[in-house]
């Protein structure tokens, strides 16, 4: 069973890791966000009570656990005490010892979020000072955390380690440790849809880099796909559907930011896309979510093609100019009309939403390992544990 796992975004974001994380913590020692700042919104549903989190870790609501902040993030101070302040005054506690910030990440600056409103309008990015503050790193012109307050007399302070060194003196002694994936892959600098796309490495990559790990301590990696596609902000969407099955879809599915409130653009499920996403992580295994939302739709369409020109593609490209000028090519599945939001087991799921999963398997040549038929916690069916921790407490 695995010991470490990344949860990584395998569409345009808000595929639902915050919910799935969450849910994987309550067996992890460890959780660590390693790309990405508070342009990320990860919802966690417990008891009906919703807790959105932008730069905190989402093992933050289970007691005794460590979340890590690490050097691959850029943080905006103010929004990270906020959050802190938001978290307490709803009674979860968070102190030093359960949240380390690196003193290797870089600080978003009031110039950055400036920057980010003027210049990328037209990306449709968060506006807030992400971008900027990643080209500041690169131009070695940025701010780390540990400069920073070192000149600052900021609330930060205690929060502030070395967290790499942190990190893997945890592996080493054998803790169970979670990496959280902000945005998703083909949101990816290196390999998302460019110039649409974030400003760090949300793929797998990211986990080595932005918290200072070898390749070989992930030990499994789980691929967060909804069952049908969303997308918030500029950029091509082969799959999307501008017509009322998206509106209807977007209305149950409540999709509207959960940073900025925008509503997401919806669009079926793209095969191809998520084929690609499993190539790049190496994903292991597969977390479909909102399968809920699919309930009473006549018909369900994946794409497994993608018609450009007079060609059929079957591989996915992140050319800008051929997702936007490509018609998808559709296999029709029926779909089921039951709501299936207190389903509890997968051979409990109505036989076309179990075809679903199974035809998105095949498709994928990845197994699925979780289905998630609502928001809270305990809406998730577990299909292969071998993919996720032991629940034996750490030694
Ligand atoms: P993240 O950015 O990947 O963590 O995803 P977000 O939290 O931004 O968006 C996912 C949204 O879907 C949140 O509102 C979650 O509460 C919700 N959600 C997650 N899983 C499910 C599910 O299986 N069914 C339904 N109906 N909602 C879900
Ligand atoms: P989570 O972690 C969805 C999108 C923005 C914009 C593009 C660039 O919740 O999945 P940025 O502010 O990062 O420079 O914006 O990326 N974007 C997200 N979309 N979920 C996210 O995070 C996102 N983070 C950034 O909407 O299109
Ligand atoms: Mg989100």
């Amino acid at each position: 069973m695995a010991k470490n796992i990344a949860v990584i975004g395998m569409q345009f974001g808000d595929e639902g890791k915050g919910k799935i994380i969450d849910f994987l913590a309550e067996d992890a020692d460890v959780i660590a966000r390693f790309n990405g700042g508070n342009n990320a919104g990860h919802t966690l549903k417990v008891n009906d009570k919703e807790t959105i989190l932008h730069l905190i870790p989402s093992g933050i609501l289970h007691k005794g656990k460590i979340n890590i902040i690490g050097n691959g993030l850029v943080v905006d101070p103010n929004v990270l005490m906020e959050e802190i302040e938001n978290l307490r005054n709803n009674g979860v506690k968070v102190t030093p010892d359960n949240l380390i910030v690196s003193e290797n990440a870089h600080i978003i600056l009031e110039k950055h979020i400036r920057e980010d409103k003027e210049k990328n309008k037209h990306l449709g990015t968060t506006a807030r000072g992400i971008g900027p503050a990643y080209t500041d790193k690169a131009a070695r012109s940025g701010v780390r955390v540990i400069d920073y307050i070192n000149k600052n007399k900021s609330p930060l302070n205690p929060f502030v380690k070395n967290t790499t060194l942190m990190i893997n003196s945890l592996i080493d002694k054998n803790k169970k440790v979670l990496f959280e994936g902000a945005q998703g892959t083909l949101l990816d600098i290196d390999h998302g849809t460019y110039p649409y796309v974030t400003s760090s490495n949300a793929t797998v990559g990211g986990v080595c880099t932005g918290l200072g790990i070898g390749p070989k301590k992930v030990d499994s990696v789980l691929g967060v796909a909804k069952a049908y596609t969303s997308r918030v902000g500029s950029g091509p969407f082969p799959t999307e559907l501008k017509d009322r099955t998206g509106e209807k879809i977007r209305e149950i599915g409540k999709e509207f930011g959960s940073t900025t409130g925008r509503p997401r653009r919806i669009g079926w499920f793209d095969a191809l896309m998520c084929k690609y996403s499993g190539m790049v992580n190496g994903t292991d295994s597969i977390v479909l979510t909102k399968l809920d939302v699919l309930s009473g739709l006549e018909q369900i369409k994946i794409c497994v093609g993608y018609k450009h020109n007079t060609k059929i593609i079957k591989d996915f490209t992140t050319n800008v100019g051929i997702l936007e000028n490509s018609e998808p090519v559709y296999e029709e599945l029926n779909g089921w009309m039951e709501d299936i939001s207190d389903v509890k087991k997968f051979d409990e799921l109505p036989q076309n939403a179990q075809k679903y999963v199974k035809r998105i398997e095949e498709l994928l040549e990845v197994p699925v390992c979780i289905v998630s038929v609502g928001p809270e916690r305990n809406q998730t069916l577990i299909l292969k544990k071998e993919f996720l921790f032991d629940s034996k407490p750490s030694k």
